[in-house]
């Protein structure tokens, strides 16, 4: 493995500690997003030029898809000080992917579509990622399928060919993300035009197709439901600025809010966060927004009603982070998840802190407010983590956070973050503790 992705990998055994009780206040600023900077890393595979990556988030995940892309024959370079990726195709990209890497991450199967679109194969392992659903590629592989490819599947693998991928109508069951972003990726270097309907609009999404643009592509429609991608010939080099990390954003508004906080969060975009803003306000939060920044006050918390959608919809991302917030909420709210099957695993975890909590099917109800108390929260996944570190914020006594590599996937900083608005959180070793 590489220096830089050894040295980045969480013990998996650390924990958070976490004292509930203060509010939050002062001024956070964030991140990259995410689930844009790892699709732009893969994106690399398609240019003939360096890409350079600014506000590359210092999350463990991007380490993890460098060496994915490493395996494939990308010269990577990061520089988690400077929040910078540097991204160079020697050549061609070699096709086989290395499965120890792509198992780690979901984000991974990114690099299908890229890889199909500049060699015309490629041989992966199923992606890893959070345990949150069965999360198939089915509609990835139909896609491809459409636009002439092939396609094989071994053991926990599949291989899929395409020597003349053309421009086809692609009309997806589902928005899904993933495979709106590798059906863009495959296009951009297909013979002729590709229009996919139902297209996923996530502004990481319009996010990669402004940087396909930049670097020589052809896409018209981005942000809505069909997206048009005329082939090209050659992509080029590029610098780009990763898009501000809205899940991120919404989860820190949502720890200043449920602890009875103020906080000001910056490199935000408050448009993008439309129906989470929607819903904290019903919840009686005050919401000042800026250009690139919120205020995030508290209320007196209210119930209220989520459901989870593909974008512009409520973020299932966010639906851990809400339903903490809706415990501490006057009255029974309704939180339904129509994304991931399986995202009220979290729901068990919350119960047990003293949530009063029922699932029926893929509605949860939420009575409150509810005293919540301090116990050792297990087996969550990125979001989950976060949201059970916020739940720790408010509860009596102390929280333990298990297993927060989950967390180290998707925030930069958290508990130094959390520190600096006058959380009462610590990270340590499991060993310390048990001493
Ligand atoms: C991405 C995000 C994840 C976010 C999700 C929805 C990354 C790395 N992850 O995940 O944080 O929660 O979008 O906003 O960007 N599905 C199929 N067949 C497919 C593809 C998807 O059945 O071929 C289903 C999935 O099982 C899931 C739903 O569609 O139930 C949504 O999945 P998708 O939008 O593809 O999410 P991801 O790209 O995996």
């Amino acid at each position: 493995m590489n220096d830089d992705a050894a040295a980045r990998l969480p013990d998996p055994s650390d924990l958070f500690i976490v004292r509930g009780g203060n509010p939050l206040r002062g001024t956070v600023r964030l991140s990259g997003a995410k689930n844009s900077a790892l699709k732009l890393m893969a994106a690399s595979l398609l240019s003939e030029g360096r890409v350079e990556l600014r506000a590359v988030p210092r999350i463990a995940d991007v380490p993890v898809m460098a060496e994915v892309l490493r395996g494939l024959g990308v010269n990577v370079q990061l520089d988690p000080e400077a929040e910078t990726a540097t991204l160079e195709v020697d050549g061609e990209p070699r096709w086989h992917a290395p499965a120890d890497a792509v198992t780690r991450i979901r984000a991974s199967i990114a690099c299908l579509g890229p890889l199909i679109g500049r060699t015309g194969r490629a041989r992966m392992a199923m992606p890893g990622g959070d345990r949150i659903g069965a999360r198939a590629i089915d509609l990835h592989l139909q896609g491809l399928t459409a636009m002439g490819a092939s396609v094989i599947q071994h053991p926990g693998e599949v291989e899929v060919h395409a020597k003349d991928l053309h421009g086809a109508i692609v009309t997806l069951d589902f928005p899904s993300v993933g495979a709106t972003e590798n059906l863009i990726m495959a296009a951009a270097r297909a013979d002729g035009t590709t229009v996919i309907e139902n297209a996923a609009r996530e502004p990481e999404i319009q996010d990669l197709c402004r940087m396909l643009i930049a670097m020589g592509g052809s896409i018209d429609g981005i942000g809505s439901p069909t997206i048009e991608i005329e082939g090209v010939d050659r992509l080029s080099g590029v610098t780009w600025e990763t898009c501000p990390d809205r899940i991120e954003a919404g989860t820190y508004a949502m720890a200043a809010a449920v602890t009875g906080g103020d906080v000001v969060i910056e490199r935000v975009r408050p448009t993008e966060l439309t129906l989470p803003l929607i819903k904290l306000r019903a919840a009686g939060v005050v919401v000042e927004e800026g250009a690139d920044s919120l205020r995030i006050k508290a209320g007196d918390l209210d119930a209220a009603d989520v459901v989870t959608l593909p974008y512009p919809g409520f973020p299932t991302d966010l639906q851990p982070q809400m339903m903490v917030l809706l415990t501490q909420a006057q009255g029974t709210s309704r939180c339904t998840e129509n994304v991931f099957e399986s995202r009220f695993s979290f729901v068990q975890e919350l119960a047990r802190m003293g949530a009063d909590v029922e699932v029926d099917g893929h509605h949860a109800w939420i009575r409150g407010p509810s005293a919540l108390h301090g116990t050792t929260l297990a087996g969550l996944d990125v979001r989950a983590g976060a949201a059970g570190t916020m739940a720790g914020l408010v509860a009596s006594g102390e929280t333990i956070v298990r297993d927060v590599h989950h967390v180290d996937r998707g925030y930069a900083e958290f508990v130094p973050r959390l520190q600096s608005l006058g959380a009462d959180v610590e990270r340590v070793p499991a060993g310390a503790r048990d001493a």
